[in-house]
């Protein structure tokens, strides 16, 4: 007798390639392993920790070098299109239809090379928050700072109760993140000129000497043990009390709800001084990879992109990420307030040009001029170099290409 049976198809191995392995960080991608499983692929972790994803584009590199490309990898900002040009990414136009519709202009943009779709968005995070511990605060009596003169007056108050006044880790991303709210906060338009438009009068200017002497008032609020800090080890000092602030984007959001902890009685999610008006983000994106030579994405590729701008995915992944969707048509109503602030603060900046792509997170310039930025920064915060030093490095570094 002849058996008759369906043939099994073996289930496609979708390999993705992140840096996403804090507490907050998992949960998140977690949502999107369970989907992808749910719908039959096989998932394929290749997690590679390390903030801000240094480690992780490293990573990257050795794989496609090894003609071991993943499914898809985190990568954002103009590096999509650095990627693209070297023929290295596969388009995914079938899942993105309405794209153009559901996403800020800025963000669609960056999701495309030429006129293909080669990368698709997770979320938006905003980077100019300050993330206060909110016993301590009520201990010293502080509010939180609207100004820089509010900021070290509570930092002062932190220090005198014995409480690490600032939390920090010294990595360059991080570095970059302080120096780079400080210049948030001499305006939009400042920002615009130094950091996107890299307007030389701008950058050599006397209000960027002051950026960097705040930046080092800033400094010597950090602990002893800055050097090296991962930054949800600096998150978890503010949220256990050892430390009462933190610079950080809003993925250490993702770690307070991690700990169960409630913005408005536990912490304080407060915008950085002086930055009212300005909305720094960063996106994250997956871009996909040609696999084995095909030029064609795979059914494994377009289901990644059309669960990652799914509206429930959008809204599970956010709420333990910490960010807001990034599709525009999902609303935030099961969002806490600080998620709340930072949607109505983006619908605003996106009217008065305050929406602002982020230097440190890799959403403005090419990689290379990035880097001697961030060496510039990095520089200044490791040495004593005084503050018309750090400009003038900065100048020279704006001009690598
Ligand atoms: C950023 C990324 C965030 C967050 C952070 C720390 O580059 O955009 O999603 O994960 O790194 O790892």
């Amino acid at each position: 007798m002849l058996a008759t049976s369906t043939p099994t198809i073996a289930a496609e191995s979708v390999s993705v390639l992140h840096w996403w392995t804090s507490g907050g960080e998992s949960k998140a991608i977690g949502v999107l392993k369970d989907d992808m499983t749910q719908q039959g692929f096989k998932w394929d972790d290749f997690a590679v920790a390390g903030g801000a994803g240094a480690a992780a584009m490293t990573a990257l590199k050795a794989q496609v070098i090894a003609g071991n490309a993943p499914s898809a990898a985190q990568i954002k900002g103009p590096s999509i299109q650095d990627w693209a040009d070297q023929d290295m990414l596969v388009p995914i136009d079938s899942a993105a239809s309405g794209w153009k519709t559901e996403l800020p202009p800025q963000i669609d943009q960056t999701m495309r090379a030429g006129k293909h779709y080669v990368a698709v968005p997770f979320s938006v995070h905003r980077i100019n928050w300050l993330w206060i511990n909110k016993a301590a605060l009520d201990k010293v009596g502080g509010k939180p700072p609207a100004t820089w003169p509010e900021f070290f007056a509570l930092a002062d108050k932190f220090r005198a109760a014995g409480i690490v006044p600032v939390a920090h880790g010294g990595q360059p991303w991080q570095d970059m993140t302080v120096w780079e709210n400080v210049v948030l906060s001499q305006g939009p338009d400042f920002y615009r000129k130094a950091l996107i438009e890299l307007d030389p009068k701008t950058l050599g200017s006397q209000q960027m000497v002051d950026v960097f002497t705040t930046t080092r008032k800033i400094q010597s609020y950090f602990d002893k043990g800055y050097v090296g800090r991962d930054w949800n080890l600096a998150t978890a000092m503010v949220i256990s009390g050892k430390a009462g602030m933190q610079f950080m984007g809003d993925w250490a959001k993702g770690e307070f709800a991690n700990a169960n902890k409630v913005p408005g009685n536990d912490y304080v999610c407060a915008v950085t001084p002086g930055t009212a008006n300005g909305f720094t983000y960063t996106v994250d994106s997956f871009a996909f990879f040609e696999q084995h030579g095909a030029k064609q994405a795979s059914a494994g590729q377009i289901a990644l992109a059309k669960t990652i701008m799914s509206t429930s995915f959008q809204e599970q992944f956010s709420l333990y990420k910490g960010s807001i969707p990034v599709r525009l048509d999902v609303p935030v109503t099961k969002f806490d307030d600080c998620a709340k602030k930072s949607y109505a603060d983006e619908q605003s900046t996106l009217k008065s040009g305050g929406f602002l792509p982020s230097l440190a997170f890799g959403m403005v310039q090419s990689t290379v001029t990035a880097g001697a930025i961030t060496d510039a920064v990095t520089k200044f915060m490791n040495s004593s170099e005084d503050p018309q030093a750090g400009v003038k490095e900065l100048v020279a570094a704006s001009k690598v290409k």
